[in-house]
C-alpha cells in the first residue's frame, strides 16, 4: 500500500499531501496522525520554514472517513486527543506559516482546516462543501464561530445549514480562500518560497498577533508595541536594515 500521506521537503518548504485518491483522500485516523506528526516535526526544527497542505489526484479531501466515524467516533474535546484532534491542534498551534493548495473537492474538515491555515489557494475546478447538518452532525473546530464572523451569518448559513457547494470564485469572493489559480500548486509554492525567505521571527510575531482572540484595542496596541520594540533589537532587523542600506536583498537564512 502506498503511503497515505506524502511528506516532501524542499527549499525550506514541507509539503504534506493527502494521498488516498481512490477514496477521494477521505481522512483516516492514521492519516491525521501522519499529518500531525509531519507538522510537529517540521515545527520543531529550523530547516522547515513553511508548510503546504495539498491533496493527490486532483482532490483536496472528501473530509473525514465516514467509515471511521462509524467504527471509531472521536471524542473531541474530552482530553483523549483522538487523531483528528491531534492534527487540528497541531495546525492550530503551528507557529510557522501554513498554506493550503486546494485542487478539486474540499469537503467537511477539508474546508474547516482552511480557516486555520494562513493562506489558501484553489484551482478553478475546486469546490467547497460542509455537509455537517446533512449528515446529522454539527460544525467543528471553531467553524460555527469563524464562518459567521468571516462571511456574516446569512452567508455562513449557506455552507453550514444548507450545505451548498461553493465554487472557487464564490469561495474567493467571500474570503474563504486567498486566490484562484490555473496551477494552484505553483501558486502555493511561489507563496511558500516567498515566505521561506522572510525573517522567521517577524513572521512568527505577525502570525501570533493575527491569530490572537479579540481584545481591547489598546491592549492589542500595547502588545504589538512590545513585539515591535523587541524585533527592533533583533539580529533579523539588523540584517533587514543593513541590506536596505547596502542595496541588497536581506539574507535571513541563518535565523531560525
Ligand atoms: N469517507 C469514506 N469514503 C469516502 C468518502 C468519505 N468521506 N468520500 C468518498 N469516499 C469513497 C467512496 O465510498 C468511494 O469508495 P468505493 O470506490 O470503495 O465505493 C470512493 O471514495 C469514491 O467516491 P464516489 O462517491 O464513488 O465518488 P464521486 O466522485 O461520485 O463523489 C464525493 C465524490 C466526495 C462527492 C462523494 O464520495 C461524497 O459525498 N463523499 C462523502 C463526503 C462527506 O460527506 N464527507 C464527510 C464530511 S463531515
Amino acid at each position: 500500500m502506498s503511503e497515505l500521506v506524502l511528506v516532501e521537503d524542499a527549499d525550506g518548504v514541507r509539503t504534506i499531501r493527502f494521498n488516498r485518491p481512490d477514496k477521494k483522500n477521505a481522512l483516516t485516523r492514521a492519516m491525521y496522525t501522519a499529518a500531525a506528526e509531519a507538522l510537529e516535526s517540521g515545527e520543531a526544527g529550523a530547516s522547515i520554514r513553511v508548510f503546504i497542505i495539498a491533496g493527490a489526484g486532483g482532490v483536496f479531501t472528501a473530509g473525514n472517513d465516514l467509515g471511521d466515524f462509524m467504527t471509531a467516533p472521536p471524542s473531541i474535546g474530552t482530553g483523549e486527543m483522538p487523531p483528528v484532534e491531534h492534527f487540528m491542534q497541531a495546525l492550530l498551534h503551528c507557529k510557522k506559516p501554513v498554506i493550503a493548495a486546494v485542487d478539486g473537492l474540499a469537503i467537511g474538515i477539508g474546508v474547516t482546516m482552511l480557516m486555520h491555515c494562513d493562506l489558501a489557494y484553489a484551482s478553478s475546478r475546486a469546490s467547497f462543501k460542509t455537509p455537517f447538518v446533512d449528515l446529522a452532525l454539527a460544525p467543528e473546530y471553531g467553524s460555527s464561530q469563524m464562518m459567521p464572523r468571516m462571511f456574516g451569518h446569512v452567508v455562513a448559513a449557506d455552507l453550514l445549514l444548507l450545505g451548498s457547494v461553493w465554487d472557487a470564485a464564490k469561495a474567493a469572493s467571500h474570503g474563504l480562500i486567498t486566490d484562484v489559480a490555473d496551477d494552484v500548486e505553483a501558486m502555493a509554492r511561489s507563496a511558500a518560497l516567498n515566505l521561506a525567505a522572510k525573517a522567521p521571527g517577524a513572521l512568527r510575531a505577525a502570525k501570533e498577533l493575527m491569530r490572537r482572540p479579540d481584545e481591547a484595542i489598546n491592549d492589542r496596541i500595547g502588545l504589538e508595541g512590545g513585539m515591535f520594540a523587541e524585533l527592533l533589537r533583533s539580529p533579523e532587523f539588523t540584517e533587514a536594515a543593513t541590506a536596505f542600506m547596502e542595496r541588497r536583498k536581506p539574507d535571513f537564512s541563518k535565523f531560525g
